[in-house]
């Protein structure tokens, strides 16, 4: 049996969708006993916190194999870190980690505490698969989506570092393969790439295209951008962490990269970024403003 946390998630979400699609017997695991019910139909479910061992426990009765991932926040290490103790106390074989791009050579921010949990895993004597993705196309419409509906722009201390996005469901789809068949997969680590690389600018004017409307790029100075955060209200180490990997992309020149590993674990083309932008083009036009 395959346990999906986080499925009330982007990432789980999707994952636990791809299993399904897939046919494998899979449990939803949710923090929240509310969220249970936002399970598809025919979906079992448990819920557990990270937090507390007990429920993790009881969650992970009977299950081999798990797909573990957590919200980027700074107690992902000791939260996912619980999630690897219990696993391993309940007889769980293998464990596919939700990673992020950078955690081999980035020490800092989010990637830097994915490492953390990847060394942990690593040294937990069960197999594991790790997916380092690179940024979600996802991100476009939920951190770029308010000011290009509001104002017909965003703003980044981005200058014109490309990034290779990949699609959330292109995650999905590998992570329901691997954990289908995880003895192909043990060891393996798996740096996720989408198919084409992007500076803002370039996104601007796809978004510009499929919305019907003139979206701009504005680059502004990183000290803008903290104060922009902060005024929204945003958690200062959140900024800090989202700057720190901004600096990976724009300083260090890292995330552009484009690599054939993704479509070799689909099997297909992955999907591009101008597909997700049409298919969520209302999300980038003024009536969508209540998203
Ligand atoms: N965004 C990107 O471009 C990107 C790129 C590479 C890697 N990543 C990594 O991808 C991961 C997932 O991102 P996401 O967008 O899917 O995050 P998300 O939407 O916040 O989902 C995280 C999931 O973890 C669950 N969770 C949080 N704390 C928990 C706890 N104490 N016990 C049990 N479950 C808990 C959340 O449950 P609730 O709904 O109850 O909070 C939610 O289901 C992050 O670790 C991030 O660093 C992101």
């Amino acid at each position: 049996m395959i346990l999906v946390t986080g499925a009330s998630g982007s990432v789980g979400r999707e994952v636990l969708s791809a299993v399904r699609k897939a046919g494998k017997p899979v449990v939803a695991m949710y923090r929240n006993v509310e969220d249970t019910g936002t399970a598809p139909p025919g979906v079992a479910t448990v819920f557990a916190d990270f937090a507390d061992l007990a429920t993790l426990q009881k969650a992970l009765r009977g299950i081999k194999t798990m797909f573990l991932v957590c919200s980027p926040i700074p107690q992902l290490v000791e939260l996912e870190s619980n999630a690897i103790d219990a696993a391993r106390q309940t007889g769980v074989r293998h464990i596919v980690l939700n990673s992020a791009l950078g955690a081999a050579d980035y020490p800092k921010s989010f990637p830097s505490w994915h490492r953390q949990v990847e060394e942990k895993l690593k040294l937990s004597g069960m197999d594991y698969s790790i997916l380092r993705p690179n940024s979600f196309m996802q991100n476009i419409a939920a951190y770029q989506g308010p000011s290009i509906r509001a104002q017909g722009a965003f703003y980044a201390a981005m200058g014109n570092a490309k990034l290779s996005f990949i699609d959330v469901r292109d995650i999905a789809e590998i992570t329901a393969n691997i954990l289908g068949n995880p003895a192909a997969h043990a060891g393996k680590i798996y740096e996720l790439n989408g198919p084409q690389a992007f500076h803002y600018a370039e996104v601007a004017a796809m978004v510009s295209k499929v919305a019907g409307r003139q979206v701009r790029f504005v680059d502004i100075p990183e000290e803008a951008q903290r104060k922009a955060m902060l005024d929204l209200g945003m958690p200062q180490w959140q900024v800090e962490a989202l700057l720190d990997l901004q600096r990976y992309y724009t300083v260090e020149k890292k995330g552009a990269e484009i690599t054939p590993v993704l479509e070799h674990l689909l099997g297909h083309p992955a999907i591009r970024l101008e597909q997700y932008l049409s298919e969520n083009k209302e999300l980038f036009r003024p009536q969508a403003a209540g998203a």
